[in-house]
């Protein structure tokens, strides 16, 4: 059987999956992709770093020149994460004439376009699918599986690690800083928790699996986001009340060829499917208007089902020779869509306020709504206290415009203390 030679850029969580995967299930993929597969070289920061696997000294390098000048080595697999250097290096492997696999999110969300021109010049090819969802294979999906469909909408949880703190806070009673501490100890979340946490890892996935699905190029920048940092013990007790859980979801839906795009916190029905994903797993619900809905469940991260997907686009290329799905394809004027700003949005909200337990606190409230044209669908109120009372609302359908209107008002009402949550729901009609 003919030999592949291929590097790996990082030995980490991932590129460790990948060297597992590629030795345990070596006879399968021996013979499903025709080639055996050698790894050549292994790019990583510190050489002399203690490692749990036992590597040769010969194929560890920490420099990149020993792969890129190597010309037997026919794929490079960028597992180094961060933007510079993981990306400077895949230009430079595309130039030598290398095919790339890549998990990258971060770089694929900022320069695709940029580097599926080079892979298209170079001829090469380009497979990220590990970047969206870990072992979730979401991109083929929507790439070849659904093809015939128009998506309409995609609804993901598609961080694991904001969706296992939501988990612990919802399921343990747990506040956020205790859930986060947990997640760092059990190595989901980094040291520096931000991308995950303020939402930015979920925004770039979405601007993937949007830019693909809806057939035009998203800036990621474009995307409404919020993280979680905000979600009290309370907000997950009064959505408890109301029927709910709270997750952060990804939302990307396509009506009358305006796009809406955006990562919050939202109250999903309790009883809905999606509610019951929870740890680090990820779910992704897309709608085609041939298919219907379908969703899909797994492993969003770590390194064996990162690895899984990682190993199965170097088998696509040994196999296939195919150009897989290109974000430039979809990139030109032509295909451009308008993105709804995000006070045009619609959606039912969560509102909780702080108010002082007074005759009239909740007609005035109730009074401001209904001027905004907010109609309320419900209320609760703790009465335990008497000048520091949770006072939550759950409301009809209305614009952002017209929540934020209403609140702007109720905040200046002499018995409102504060305006402590606003969260928006999906009822997935
Ligand atoms: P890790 O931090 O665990 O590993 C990074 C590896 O890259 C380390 O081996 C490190 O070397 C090496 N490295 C980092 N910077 C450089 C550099 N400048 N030059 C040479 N080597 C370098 O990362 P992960 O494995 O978690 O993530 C890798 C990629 O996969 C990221 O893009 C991430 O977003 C993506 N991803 C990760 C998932 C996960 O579950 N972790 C899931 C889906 C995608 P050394 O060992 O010497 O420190
Ligand atoms: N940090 C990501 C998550 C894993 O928690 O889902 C890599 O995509």
């Amino acid at each position: 059987m003919e030999k592949v030679k291929i590097a790996i850029l990082g030995f980490g969580n991932v590129g460790t999956g990948v060297w597992k995967i590629l030795k345990e299930n070596k006879k399968e993929i021996m013979k499903r992709s025709n080639y055996e597969i050698e790894v050549a070289k292994i790019l990583v920061k510190d050489i002399n770093k203690k490692r749990d696997i036992a590597i040769s000294k010969e194929i560890l390098t920490d420099n990149i020149d020993d792969i890129i000048n190597d010309e037997s080595i026919k794929i490079v697999v960028e597992l180094i994460g961060g933007r510079g250097e993981a990306k400077q290096y895949m230009i430079r492997a595309m130039k030598a004439k290398k095919h790339i696999v890549t998990a990258n999110k971060l770089v694929i969300a900022n320069w695709s376009d940029e580097l599926f021109k080079i892979a298209e010049e170079e001829k090469v090819l380009f497979y990220y699918e590990a970047s969206v969802a870990g072992g979730i294979p979401i991109i083929r999906e929507i790439n070849e599986s659904l093809t015939a469909n128009r998506i309409q909408q995609i609804i993901g949880i598609i961080n694991g690690t904001t969706n296992y703190i939501l988990s612990k806070m919802t399921n343990d009673g747990i506040g956020f800083e205790e859930a986060l501490k947990e997640a760092q100890e059990k190595g989901y979340a980094e040291a520096d928790p931000t991308s995950d946490v303020d939402g930015y890892d979920a925004v770039y996935k979405l601007a993937i699996m949007a830019s693909l699905s809806f057939g035009t190029k998203i800036n990621h920048d474009a995307i409404y986001r919020e993280g979680i940092r905000s979600i009290s013990s309370l907000d997950i007790e009064y959505a408890k009340k109301f029927g709910y859980t709270i997750k952060l979801l990804a939302i990307a839906k396509e009506e009358n060829s305006k796009l809406e795009l955006r990562v919050h916190p939202t109250l999903i029905p309790s009883n809905h499917p999606m509610a019951n994903v929870n740890d680090v797993f990820n779910a992704i619900m897309i709608k085609g208007n041939a298919v219907g809905e379908l969703m899909l469940y797994g492993r969003g991260a770590g390194d064996l089902p990162t690895g899984s997907a990682v190993v199965g686009d170097i088998i696509s290329i040994l196999r296939n020779n195919v150009k897989p799905a290109d974000i430039s394809e979809v990139s030109e004027e032509s295909n451009f869509k308008e993105i709804k700003k995000p006070e045009e949005n619609e959606a039912e909200f969560y509102i909780r306020l702080n108010v002082k337990d007074r005759a009239g606190v909740l007609g005035d409230t109730a009074k401001i709504f209904g001027e905004n044209n907010v109609s309320i669908i419900s209320m609760t109120q703790d009465v335990s206290r008497e000048d520091d009372v949770p006072l939550a609302f759950i409301t009809h359908k209305s614009t952002e415009k017209n929540i934020r209107n209403s609140l702007e008002k109720i905040k200046s009402l002499e018995n409102v203390n504060r305006v402590e949550s606003i969260i928006r729901i999906e009822s997935f009609n």
